[in-house]
Order: structure tokens, then sequence, then C-alpha cells
């Protein structure tokens, strides 16, 4: 009779909130991206009904029209549907899209924030996205655009905004270029975190000349500005005592 779009979090299980948590625990049907971990899906109860949607076949439009229309049918069957997402539901989650066409159709819609990868990567990286003298505001943005139209960079080039890009690691070529031609100096510093919050966190650090020829790989964050350089406060950092356990 509900569903709950709920935020998972970027990865391990006890970076989800209590309310998430509590929200899963009667779960009669839990349908996940393909980025939740196995920790958070471990949680899922024993009985309810799991169901991957990022294996849907297509893509884009059509793949997201099938799974609202999954998600109507599963609320007129379950009691409690729970939509679970990685990181927070309404930030690049299609959260939205989801949450209009479920209301539009009569589902009641109840929305659980989660921690998102845009702020805990950088992180449990050790880098504060704003820090006086060094930056005054981030900017967090997608290189996917909608329809396949390229994001422009170049107008984002202000070296005292952080930018964090998600969606960034296969166009990091041309980001880097839009951001050079922007007026971003060379020696900008940028650090690439891959698979935040989890065993295998990895922190690359470089600059911005330098961030076409990383070797890295999805899901990451790519954070450029002055802060990318930084590195504090990790052994504080959750995902730093959970790796080390
Ligand atoms: C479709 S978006 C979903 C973002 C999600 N709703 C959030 O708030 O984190 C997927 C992108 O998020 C980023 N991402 C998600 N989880 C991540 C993680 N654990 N480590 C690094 N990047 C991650 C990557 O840029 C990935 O391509």
């Amino acid at each position: 009779m509900s569903v709950y779009l709920v935020g998972a979090g970027p990865g391990d299980a006890d970076l989800l909130t209590l309310r998430a948590a509590a929200v899963l625990a009667r779960a009669d049907v839990v349908v996940h991206d393909r980025l939740v971990g196995e920790d958070v899906l471990a949680l899922v109860p024993t009985g309810a009904r799991r169901l991957d949607v990022g294996k849907l076949p297509g893509g884009g439009g059509d793949s997201q029209h099938a799974i609202n229309d999954l998600l109507i049918e599963l609320a007129l069957e379950h009691e409690t549907v729970v939509r679970l997402k990685g990181g927070d539901p309404f930030v690049f989650g299609r959260g939205g899209e989801e949450a209009a066409a479920l209301e539009a159709a009569g589902v009641e819609v109840h929305v659980v924030p989660g921690i998102s990868s845009a702020f805990a990567a950088p992180l449990l990286a050790g880098i504060p996205v704003t820090h006086r003298g060094a930056s005054r505001g981030v900017c967090v943005i997608t290189a996917v655009a909608e329809s396949g139209v390229e994001v422009d960079f170049e107008p984002l080039a202000a070296p005292e905004i952080t930018l964090v890009v998600l969606m960034g690691v296969a166009r990091r070529a041309s980001i880097a270029a839009q951001l050079r031609r922007g007026g971003l100096a060379a020696d900008t510093a940028v650090a690439v975190v891959e698979r935040a919050a989890s065993r295998d966190q990895r922190v690359t650090r470089a600059r911005l000349d330098a961030l076409a020829a990383l070797d890295v790989a999805s899901p990451a964050v790519i954070v450029v500005g002055p802060v990318a350089a930084l590195e504090l406060g990790l052994s504080l950092a959750v995902g730093t005592l959970v790796g080390a356990a």
C-alpha cells in the first residue's frame, strides 16, 4: 500500500540512517539498484522479495518506465514496498521521477534521505568540500546529461568553488579539457574517490592536467579544486574504521 523511497547511503551498511534500517526491517519487497551493496542487502528480512532492477534490460526512459510500473504494481500487492537506492534517492537517483509517477497513480509515497556519495566520498578521502580560505561553495554535477547531451563544464570553472562530479569517469578527459579552457590552472588539485565507503575504497590524487590519464574506474566521484589536495581527519572517518575492522 505504501512505497518507501529509501537512501541506502554510499556503501557500508552502518552508513544507513536508523530510519532507513527500520523501514527495511519491515519490508515485504525490496526493489534495489545495482550500486546497493551486499552489506545493506543482507538487512532485507528473510522472506521478503528482493528485486534487482539494475539488471533490467534497456536503459534510459524505457527502463525507468518499467521500474515505475513495477513499483505501482507491487504497491497494489504488498503493504510495504521499499525502493532502495544508493546514496540519497533524490540525488541523481531518479527518485523524484519515481515519486511523481507513484503519486500520479494514487500510491502513498514516503522518502527517507540517505548519505549521498557526493558528500561522503570526498569526506571519506579526507576532503572537506568547503573549507575557509580554499573553497566557499560546492557544485555537485553529473557528467551524463539527459538525452545524451554532454554537460558543458567550461562555465563551471571557478577556482574558489569545489566541483564534485558524479558519473564522470568515462568523460574525465573532456571534463579536464573544458575546465582548462574555462580558466582553471593546469595544477588545480583533483581527487578521484572510487568505491567510497567500501573495503576497497581507493583515492587517487593528481593535477587537473593529469586527470585524463588516471587509471580509475566507476563508481567514482571526481573532486576538483584546492581542497582535493587535503587529507584531513581520516582517523575519524567511519569508512576507515570499518575498513580496518
Ligand atoms: C546514478 S548516480 C547515484 C548517486 C546516488 N544517488 C548518491 O546520492 O550517491 C551513480 C554515481 O554516484 C557515484 N557513486 C555512487 N556510489 C559511490 C561510491 N560508493 N563511491 C564513489 N562514487 C559513488 C558515482 O559517480 C556513480 O557513477
